[in-house]
């Protein structure tokens, strides 16, 4: 599949094994999560634009790297974005953060925006979309219609599991964003649920039912 990125790091692959597992704690779901969210973290700022700047270490004057532009935009898609955001904003602490709300109208499935609240200056901004499920992708394709209004400099979206059903719809609307995730599935169920996947991503987080 075109831009798709399977992050197939055996950590990752370990993690992911772990939380698909129905007797897995909310605590410990939660804590997999955030650590599998630092993982992805670290692919998909791979290729972030470095500058040099003048330092000076205890022993001598030297140039050295740091990440160059506007700070990145991690969006969450709530609610159950958030429990990626906050495993990414530990490795990349400077972050700015932004919000959609969508939920999915469960007899057409598609998706109803009911919040949507973004940083400055987002034409300056590269964005990375972070939502665990990527199900039949009405979600994603809103989200990043949405903030492709505000025309920032590029858009990922990065995802736990995918459905090929999903993948197919974002990268049909938007083949210039790329995909990131652990594992595509097999499929979807009639109700939008992947399979064999993990179940409700927000009620394993949250500990809701
Ligand atoms: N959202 C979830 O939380 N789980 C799925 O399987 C699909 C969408």
């Amino acid at each position: 599949m075109g831009n798709v990125h399977v992050i197939d790091h055996p950590l990752v692959q370990h993690k992911l094994t772990l939380m698909r597992r129905k007797d897995a704690s909310t605590n410990s779901f939660r804590r997999l999560l955030g650590e599998l969210a630092m993982l992805m973290a670290y692919e998909v700022t791979r290729d972030m634009p470095m500058q040099e700047i003048d330092i000076e270490t205890p022993l001598e004057a030297m140039k050295s790297k740091v990440i160059d532009g506007k700070k990145l935009v991690l969006v969450s898609i709530l609610r159950a974005g958030n429990g990626i955001l906050e495993g990414m904003l530990s490795v990349v602490p400077g972050a700015r953060v932004g919000h959609i709300g969508l939920y999915r109208d469960p007899k057409t499935l598609t998706a109803v925006e009911y919040y949507f609240k973004m940083p400055s200056e987002m034409h300056e901004r590269d964005v990375v979309v972070v939502d665990p499920m990527l199900a039949t992708g009405n979600s994603a394709v809103a989200a990043v219609d949405r903030l492709k209004e505000l025309n920032p400099k590029s858009i990922k979206f990065v995802c736990l599991l995918a459905a090929p059903e999903g993948v197919a719809t974002l990268q049909a609307a938007h083949p210039d964003v790329p995909i990131y995730t652990a594992a595509i599935d097999r499929q979807l169920n009639d109700h939008g649920y992947i399979l064999p996947g993990l179940g409700d991503a927000g009620d394993r987080i949250f500990g809701t039912k």
